[in-house]
């Protein structure tokens, strides 16, 4: 990181603070995901909140000064910086989203005297109607002076948003676009469309007798592991009989439509993480188990195995569990436990003699990861399970998926792949991991999509041709304009036209957090 320097901030706005950057991108040399991944979106996050400051700056400069004058000189030099810095390998989108500000998808979070900063620069762009503004390293000095120039001197009370992007073109200010704001969120009320589920089904469906038998089955499994954490904390006895029956229900059903059971472990946003987050894993765990080529006898006993991985949960203190802040060391202490914990539990309901040896390694490695980097630490040789192996993979995905207390926030499903991948033939078993992107897709199922023609979809299933893999099955949701669509129809992303040109195509992946949106609702 030598090449990194300090620049002096401007000195008009006291909440300006020194400009970090580094003379050469290193996006494309890191995988995402990495550690030093992370540490790059925390400087693109730092430098995202600068780049609001100088823009505040700018704005506020501009109202007093005419476009050439010498005061705009610092703001303007800063944020060319910040735009050549960060837009180096492609455009830097700054996004306002349910009054957040997000740089691409990384959420902008400021602290409090960062605050003034942010929440002017919200209600500029709230005024507007702007939900959106583009750089690119097209953007020169001249563009962002007659820019702000431009932007103070409309009234946004009789000219629209409409009018600003004209202008814009008018007059020739290059690298600069401005984008109107999504309605996803608005339209959200009783009655609405995003409250209705989408029917599809014109008349009765079989479709939709299946979804509910499915949806009853999800029920059974967190409603027995809800049973049976209750009775593990109360120190009661455990039977299996209900998970069992629900687990079997399922399974049958995953025969039929792997893809639409593994839509139910989009319900993510309930209270009761762990429950569903149990229920997720042993989904998740069984159609890795179907593809790995597990009998079909043996996917029962893998998936009320994984049911019950997080068992020794149960002894840590709920007040621990739904704590909201940082954990203490003891805390973590406690969660470390779980593994070693849950085989106690197990082991006393089952007996030593009669606890099979899936349930215990499901309990007991699925922290460990393939090269042992995790916990428990050991002191003896070992040999993770192929149940153990499988269950890492399934939990580490469901975990980083939802949404829940401890950490702070969900990622999107195919950032949690790609962060998976970056620790492949590590962390997790490479063949496996390549096994299970064949069940979730590689833009996993849940995840939200903007086609080309602006709409957005909801990917329903993994395509089914593995040469087009990045072409999945997709339900389209809202309008080009981003308003809700009923009966949104489906496409598949394979299909081509009479040319030979696919006929559909993703522009961009949207990361369903940044929109606080439930994709559930399209499968359950
Ligand atoms: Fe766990
Ligand atoms: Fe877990």
């Amino acid at each position: 990181m030598s090449d990194f320097k300090i620049k002096e901030a401007p000195v008009e706005d006291e909440q300006a603070q020194p400009i970090l950057t580094h003379e050469k991108s290193l996006s494309q040399k890191i995988a995402h995901g990495s550690e030093a991944g992370d540490i790059l979106d925390q400087q693109m996050v730092m430098l995202g909140i600068q780049l609001v400051t100088q823009l505040n700056v700018l704005l506020k400069t501009s109202r007093i000064y005419e476009r050439t004058n010498a005061a705009l000189d610092r703001p303007v030099e800063a944020m060319l910086t910040l735009i050549k810095t960060m837009a180096h390998d492609q455009p830097i989108t700054l996004r306002l989203q349910n009054d957040f500000l997000f740089l691409g998808n990384s959420h902008l979070k400021v602290n409090a005297q960062q605050m003034a900063v942010a929440t002017s620069i919200i209600d500029v762009l709230n005024t507007w109607k702007i939900g959106g503004m583009t750089f690119s390293l097209a953007v020169e000095s001249k563009d962002l002076r007659e820019f702000a120039a431009l932007f103070v001197s409309l009234d946004p009370g009789n000219k629209t948003l409409d009018d600003l992007q004209r202008e814009i073109k008018v007059r020739g200010i290059a690298g600069i676009d401005i984008e109107e704001q999504r309605q996803l969120q608005v339209r959200k009320g009783p009655g609405t469309a995003l409250n209705r589920e989408p029917d599809n089904t014109k008349s009765v469906n079989p479709n939709v007798q299946w979804k509910t038998e499915a949806k009853k089955g999800y029920a059974g499994m967190a409603g027995s592991i809800g049973a049976l954490t209750q009775s593990a904390r109360e120190g009661g006895t455990v039977s299996f009989k209900q998970a069992k029956r629900a687990i079997q229900n399922i399974i049958d059903r995953m025969v039929d439509d792997e893809a639409a059971v593994l839509g139910l472990t989009t319900l993510r946003c309930h209270d009761q993480y762990t429950h569903n987050h149990s229920v997720n894993v042993s989904l998740l765990s069984m159609a890795l188990a179907n593809r790995a080529g597990y009998p079909k006898a043996e996917l029962a006993d893998l998936g009320l195995a994984a049911l019950f991985h997080d068992l020794g949960k149960s002894t840590i203190p709920m007040e621990v569990l739904n704590k909201p802040g940082e954990f203490t060391d003891d805390d973590w202490i406690a969660m470390r436990n779980h593994p070693t914990e849950g085989i106690l539990i197990l082991s006393k309901t089952r007996g030593i003699t009669n606890l099979p040896g899936r349930m215990a390694a499901a309990a007991f490695e699925h922290h460990m990861n393939l090269d042992f980097s995790g916990y428990p630490k050991l002191t003896v040789p070992w040999t993770l399970s192929l149940t153990g192996r499988i269950l890492t993979i399934a939990d580490c995905y469901d975990a980083m998926t939802s949404s829940r207390v401890y950490r702070r926030e969900p990622m999107s499903p195919s950032k949690v792949l790609n962060m998976m991948f970056s620790k492949s033939g590590k962390a997790f078993d490479a063949t496996l991991l390549k096994l299970f992107v064949n069940c979730v897709g590689i833009i996993p199922i849940g995840s939200l999509v903007m086609l080309e023609t602006s709409e957005l979809a909801v990917v329903l299933k993994p395509s089914a041709d593995k040469a087009n893999a990045e072409r999945p099955f997709v339900r389209v949701i809202t309008d080009p304009q981003g308003n809700a669509v009923d009966h949104g129809r489906e496409v598949d992303l394979t299909e081509k036209d009479e040319t030979g040109d696919f006929r559909h195509n993703i522009i961009r992946l949207i990361d369903n957090t940044e929109y606080k949106f439930d994709t559930s609702r399209y499968f359950v």
